[in-house]
């Protein structure tokens, strides 16, 4: 009788927020970018996808993979280029040991739940396809590190490399074609500097406008101004920021954080047709955090935004009553604040209009913080009869 044995592990993988962008690719394909990038990831507290992985000959033929409840297609080059890559990393070592049930041969099945809203623009392609990749790793035994899995998962989607780590993470562009040296590396743990809090405004839950995907690829064909970012300003950011990490120098990191959000969506702007992802929501955030800082008299808190309004306001815990503190004034009654106590403060010298803006569009708030890397947990989505569970 054909074995019909269920094989299954599971993982958990964090959101990362990117303070050096990634934003155009050299090899659609491959997912090569055109320049390097730096990202922090964040707590899993708040903010995971949780993606059990299992494989059997009792499931058909076809692999399949369910997120929130939902089946999703994986017929797609993306989720084939991460499980033929690992299917290939299995196989060679059945080929090596011959007592390993050959588990490369068998159709997957993919459970995958989110613990916030898929359509957010939270990162969530990053969580996801790190979780996909990780959880299958798990299941095959792979003894591939970290850094051998973000080749991988970066072929699912660019940002999801760096998701693979906790802390601070770089994604170096590399510059082979077969994109071999295109991968995630530590900066710093998340334990070097665990003091760095980020706190989200969610602008709009609604899905964006134009996708990163397209809206990069437009970018590197029509924009000029985005050569001048690949080849001049980023290359100056990257240093400037792994330098400032290491040193734990917030003022820098928070600088070059708010201007390398401002030179990408500049080269948006320069795309064209230009793609607009800030709305006056963001910009009433930008301006309050500039106030924030001004009324500081330092760099205490710095923004940055993604391909979508949502702001992303990062600060250090000595911090969160100058920073955090004047947003909750004006955002207090949303939650996500995480049942934590911190005093409001008052908004003098703040722009009232920016907070009154920020009050109207605002529609959620997550204050979260740096975080690890994808945990195995034995928590699994997938019952021992093979079913999916329901939650
Ligand atoms: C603005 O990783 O979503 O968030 O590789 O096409 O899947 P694909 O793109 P994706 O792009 C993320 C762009 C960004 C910046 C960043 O995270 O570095």
């Amino acid at each position: 009788m054909a074995d019909k044995k269920i094989y299954q592990a599971s993982t958990t993988a964090p959101v990362n927020i990117a303070v050096v962008k990634y934003w155009g690719k050299r090899d659609p394909k491959l997912n090569l970018p055109t320049n390097s990038s730096v990202s922090v990831t964040l707590s899993q507290a708040d903010l995971r996808t949780h993606t059990t992985a299992a494989c059997s000959s009792s499931f058909g033929n076809e692999d399949t993979l369910l997120l929130n409840s939902s089946p999703q297609d994986v017929t797609g080059a993306r989720t084939q280029a991460c499980f033929r890559e690992l299917r290939a990393l299995r196989s060679s070592l059945e080929a090596s040991d011959s007592s390993l049930p050959k588990l490369s041969t068998l159709p997957l099945r993919i459970v995958s739940e989110n613990n916030f809203p898929t359509a957010a623009g939270l990162a969530s392609s990053a969580a996801g396809f790190a979780a996909l990749v990780r959880a299958i790793a798990n299941l095959y035994e792979l003894p591939s590190s970290p850094t051998d899995l973000s080749r991988i998962a970066r072929q699912g989607s660019g940002s999801a490399c760096r998701s693979l780590f906790g802390g601070y993470v770089a994604w170096q562009m590399g510059s082979k074609a077969d994109g071999s040296d295109s991968v995630a590396v530590e900066v710093a743990p998340a334990s070097h500097w665990p003091t760095m809090r980020a706190l989200i405004l969610v602008v709009s839950a609604e899905k964006k406008g134009v996708s990163s995907t397209s809206g990069m690829q437009i970018t590197v064909a029509t924009s000029k101004l985005f050569k001048h970012r690949a080849e001049v300003v980023v290359p100056q950011h990257m240093e400037m920021m792994e330098k400032a990490i290491k040193e734990k120098d917030f003022e820098t990191f928070a600088k070059v954080t708010m201007m390398d959000s401002n030179s990408f969506h500049s080269v948006c702007l320069d795309t064209f047709p230009p793609i607009f992802y800030l709305n006056d929501v963001s910009r009433s955030a930008i301006r309050v955090v500039e106030d924030i800082n001004k009324k500081a008299g330092k760099i205490v808190a710095a923004y940055t935004f993604d391909a979508g309004p949502n702001a992303v306001i990062y600060f250090e815990e000595e911090n969160v009553e100058q920073v955090a503190g004047v947003l909750k004034s004006a955002l207090g009654s949303l939650d996500g604040w995480q049942g934590r106590d911190i005093k409001v403060q008052d908004t003098e010298g703040v722009d009232a209009k920016a907070v009154q803006v920020l009050k109207e569009g605002v529609s959620r708030v997550i204050l979260t913080s740096v975080g690890e890397g994808p945990i195995r947990t034995e928590e699994s989505l997938i019952a021992e009869n093979g079913e999916p569970l329901k939650k």
